[in-house]
């Protein structure tokens, strides 16, 4: 086994997932909304809006993407050369990002890139339509579920351990509105792959999920 992709909707847990997951395998994580937000903030530096479509194009056609080892299972991307990790999660990268990702030639680039940086890697890559389109060869595709509320509080707490305050029905509302973005967008809206075994996650642990997929890995590997 190769190659496993977990895909869901935000804040349902698919970055924890996926790195312990690749830990306890010994596989490399990307988490491949990172990409979408690389572009987002070199777009937003450049003094670009998520409007300006042609010149979206043309910056992703030019920018340089490297896959880099970080200490532990996940890699990191450079854009240009840049790891611009630590300032891609602030509000002005959030709020753009769904409206870049919608643009279908900006992702037509950024999926031949994921491609790119599966060849070759023991990988688990976690997404949106990582199952449908990225790597619809993958081995294992994972699908995650959790409701709205039980994302919503996963997400709030996480922010205010980091110290941010932020008030719940602003947290949901922004979950419910990228939730909305993404599964209505015209390419690749999220949803499940036809093969895709979906987990709802509602009420389970972080090694109560690992656990039911690598028992899922197990029975592939046995199988093959
Ligand atoms: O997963 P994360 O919240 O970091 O993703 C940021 C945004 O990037 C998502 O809201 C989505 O619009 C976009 N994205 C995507 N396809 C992916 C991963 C992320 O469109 N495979």
């Amino acid at each position: 086994m190769r190659l496993i992709t977990i895909d869901g909707p935000v804040a349902v847990g698919k970055s924890s997932v996926g790195l312990l997951l690749a830990e306890t395998l010994g596989f490399q994580f990307f988490d491949t909304g990172v990409i979408y937000r690389t572009f987002t903030w070199k777009a937003l530096n450049a003094g670009l809006s998520p409007f300006d479509t042609e010149e979206l194009i043309n910056l992703a056609c030019t920018s340089a993407f490297e896959f880099v080892p970080s200490p532990g299972a996940r890699l990191v991307v450079l854009i240009d050369g840049q790891d611009v990790s630590s300032l891609v999660s602030t509000p002005e990268v959030e709020q753009s990002v769904a409206l870049i990702a919608k643009i279908p030639e900006v992702r037509e680039r950024m999926v031949c890139e994921q491609r790119r940086m599966a060849t070759g890697l023991q990988l688990v890559m976690a997404g949106r339509d990582i199952g449908t389109i990225v790597l619809p060869w993958a081995d294992l595709k994972v699908f995650l579920q959790a409701s709205v509320t039980e994302r919503a509080n996963r997400r709030y707490t996480e922010l205010v351990e980091r110290g941010t305050k932020v008030p719940y029905e602003s947290v949901l509302a922004e979950l419910q509105e990228r939730d909305h973005n993404d599964i209505t967008r015209a390419v690749s809206p999220l949803k499940a792959a036809d093969d895709a075994v979906i987990i709802n996650t509602d009420g389970l642990s972080l090694e109560e999920v690992v656990d039911t997929i690598l028992a899922l890995q197990r029975e592939r590997e046995c199988s093959h």
